[in-house]
């Protein structure tokens, strides 16, 4: 049961007429009471705060406790699905994960929750981080996203204590919570250079997220898989892979980045060749590269040598 404090300050609230407040002290007690293993009172107090809130209004942001600030980056991302050049089977899992997000009261009405704990591994710069963006965008969700190396770093010693707000947080706020850089704290529990406070995190991080029934999406990214611990994979609703352009996807994102700056009659066979092993990241600087270089010689096309030229470097910079 929740403990007397959390009774008390839900009455005061109640009768101070702070609503936000005692909507945000419910949602504390719903937390509570996860961590309890109580999770079936967990959700039904969360679908009474959710439903009432859906009468009273917009959403309300509720701002991060200071002590969290420098921790966590908020923004409203404005990227849609169609901006990302990725392989069908992602693509469907993406809309997979929509769609369930969009329809969860109808699953909920069933005894089934939307998938909304994600596991993306890949090679950096082919759309990780740009994946909990889009999924913001798309959801019209706020996406917090957790540093995860500082978290580690800075706050050796109370990270468990940090990691726990954050999962308050994530309780309190619907919104889309991205841990980069997974791996600082997805860690093998195996490894002989762990140190024991790395342990403990990871053990609360995975004690956290089996007990959170919030409905906010909880993405965490890595491009270092081969450091996480193999517990780890079964706590996701999905994990998701992502690798290195095709010939095809390249060809696609070229054109969409270039957009109307594409001259006609583009040798593609040698960009395609010349792109090979650049990732997405890489591919669409040099894209934007050769645009620069196309509007401060006043022309309104990229030519398919200026193209080639700037994917020429990024491969050198690659190979470096
Ligand atoms: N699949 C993609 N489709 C279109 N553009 C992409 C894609 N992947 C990456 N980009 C472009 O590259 C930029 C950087 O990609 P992003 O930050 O998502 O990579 P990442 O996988 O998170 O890399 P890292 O592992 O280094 O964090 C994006 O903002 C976008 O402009
Ligand atoms: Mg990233």
């Amino acid at each position: 049961m929740a403990t007397a404090e959390q009774i008390k300050s839900l009455i005061r609230s109640h009768y101070s007429d702070d609503l936000e407040r005692f909507y945000t002290l419910a949602l504390q007690v719903a937390s509570y009471e996860a961590r309890q293993g109580h999770t079936a009172l967990a959700l039904d107090i969360r679908n009474i705060v959710d439903a009432e809130r859906k009468k009273a209004g917009p959403r309300v942001v509720i701002p991060f406790p200071r002590d969290l600030k420098g921790l966590v980056l908020t923004e409203e991302p404005s990227v849609p699905l169609a901006a990302m050049v990725m392989p069908t089977e992602i693509c469907g899992r993406l809309d997979r994960i929509i769609h369930e997000y969009r329809q969860q009261n109808k699953l909920k009405s069933h005894g089934l929750q939307h998938r909304r704990k994600l596991l993306l591994i890949g090679a950096p710069g082919t759309g990780k981080t740009m994946t909990a963006r889009v999924l913001a965008k798309e959801l019209h969700l706020p996406l917090h996203t957790i540093q995860v190396d500082r978290l580690v770093t800075k706050f050796m010693g109370e990270t468990s204590a940090k990691l726990r707000q954050i999962f308050d947080m994530i309780q309190q706020e619907h919104a889309v919570y991205l841990f980069d850089e997974f791996d600082a704290i997805g860690g093998d529990r195996s490894n002989d250079n762990d140190v024991g406070e790395m342990r403990r995190v990871l053990n609360a991080f995975l004690q956290f997220i089996e007990q959170d029934t919030s409905d906010s999406l909880i993405v965490a990214a890595t491009n270092n898989p081969k450091l996480l611990d193999k517990a780890l994979y079964r706590r996701f609703d999905d994990v998701l892979y992502y690798e290195l352009p095709d010939s095809k996807q390249r060809k696609t994102l070229i054109a969409n980045v270039l957009a109307l700056f594409q001259s006609p009659g583009f040798a593609w066979k040698k960009i395609l060749q010349q792109s090979e092993g650049l990732s997405h990241a890489e591919i669409d600087i040099a894209c934007r590269d050769a645009i620069k270089v196309a509007i401060l010689a006043d022309r309104s096309n990229v030519s398919g040598d200026e193209l080639l030229q700037s994917l020429k470097e990024k491969q050198n910079t690659h190979t470096k």
